[in-house]
């Protein structure tokens, strides 16, 4: 079924599904700085009322799906429910985000599974770095997870950077030049304010800077017919077969083709990244409710999805860090 959209007339067909607030590593941008209260088993919706609450989406017309965290890959059973969501009649594409971290032991059952691609957070090509930006040491695990993920063709791996001033701004052209090199796809992502994290808004670096740097080594052509179907916008050096990114939620909002729904690991059904309203659906798919009722429910929240984020009035969603809603 097709024709699902918001208020604004926005088509809505895709869903994020984070499954986990966990993560084996602490971002300086995602965890805020003392931590987080983790959600305990019992909130943390099962793989089957996921599964229910994906199938009554994808009748309403919701055709993509991505899994977010925390980090999916520490929650056991990731396999499972991919096998489970790729079987869902009217669900063409069944993606990941993801650290690397564990890929490289997961890609092959992944890809037998269903998973179709995978993006992988990796800001820095640095050792020293990676531990100054996640906290932890699995820089080498990263890269061996990208290369697992390409090698069993979950294609197109991305490499998702979020760049900061200071800490990775000069690794700009070290991300670049893999796109000429090796064929990486890689998105250079704008630093977007989240609570109670230690990155800050004097570490934001515009896209309109990252291109001016990025000339250094020629001139960015842009990828025609336009492809992906989220917010980036995709260029490449003459004749190399990588892609370069660009992801602007602060300097130049999307949210006019915003086509997404996102469902937090404790079962909230949002209808933005950046903004606090949500409606519970775990109760409701706890207490039984027919598919019928459950439709009712996502149609609500997506009737009540904002027309645009107001970072730039200063209205930053604070309820939730970044690390429960998955990015
Ligand atoms: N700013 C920009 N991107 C973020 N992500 C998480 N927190 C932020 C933030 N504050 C995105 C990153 C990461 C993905 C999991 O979520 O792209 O790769
Ligand atoms: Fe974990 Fe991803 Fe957040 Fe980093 S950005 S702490 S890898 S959830």
């Amino acid at each position: 079924m097709t024709g699902f959209s918001d208020s604004f007339q926005r088509p809505i067909n895709y869903l994020r599904i984070s499954i986990t607030d966990r993560c084996n590593l602490r971002c300086i941008y995602c965890m805020p700085t003392e931590g987080i209260q983790l959600m305990s088993h019992s909130d943390i919706l099962t793989y089957e009322e996921i599964y229910t609450m994906a199938k009554a989406a994808a009748e309403l017309g919701i055709e993509k799906i991505r899994i977010t965290g925390g980090e999916p890959l520490v929650r056991i059973g990731l396999p499972e429910l991919i096998q489970m969501l790729a079987h869902i009649e009217g669900i063409d594409d069944v993606a990941l985000t993801t650290n690397g971290v564990l890929l490289a032991s997961y890609a092959a059952e992944l890809k037998k599974t269903g998973l179709r691609r995978v993006n992988v957070s990796l800001d820095t090509l640095n050792q020293d770095k990676f531990e100054l930006i996640t906290c932890r040491n699995n820089l080498d695990d990263v890269l061996e997870g990208i290369e697992a993920a390409r090698s069993v063709g979950l294609h197109p791996v991305k490499v998702n950077v979020v760049v900061m001033e200071g800490i990775n701004d000069n690794e700009l052209l070290d991300f670049a030049t893999k796109t000429i090199d090796e064929g990486w796809h890689v998105r250079f992502i704008e630093l977007m304010p989240s609570p109670g994290v230690s990155a800050i808004a004097s570490q934001f670096v515009p896209v309109s800077e990252m291109k001016k740097r990025l000339k250094l080594l020629g001139k960015l052509k842009p990828c025609l017919p336009s492809v992906g179907n989220g917010p980036a916008k995709y260029f490449r050096f003459p004749h190399t077969s990588g892609t370069i990114g660009f992801i602007t939620p602060v300097s130049e909002h999307f949210c006019f083709c915003c086509n997404r729904l996102r469902l937090t690991a404790d079962g909230k059904l949002r209808p933005c990244l950046l903004s606090d309203y949500e409606i519970d659906l775990k109760s409701p798919l706890r207490s039984g409710i027919p598919s019928s009722e459950l439709k009712k429910l996502i149609k609500k929240a997506v009737a009540n999805k904002p027309l645009r984020h107001q970072l730039a009035e200063g209205c930053i969603p604070k309820d939730r860090p970044m690390t429960q809603v998955g990015g």
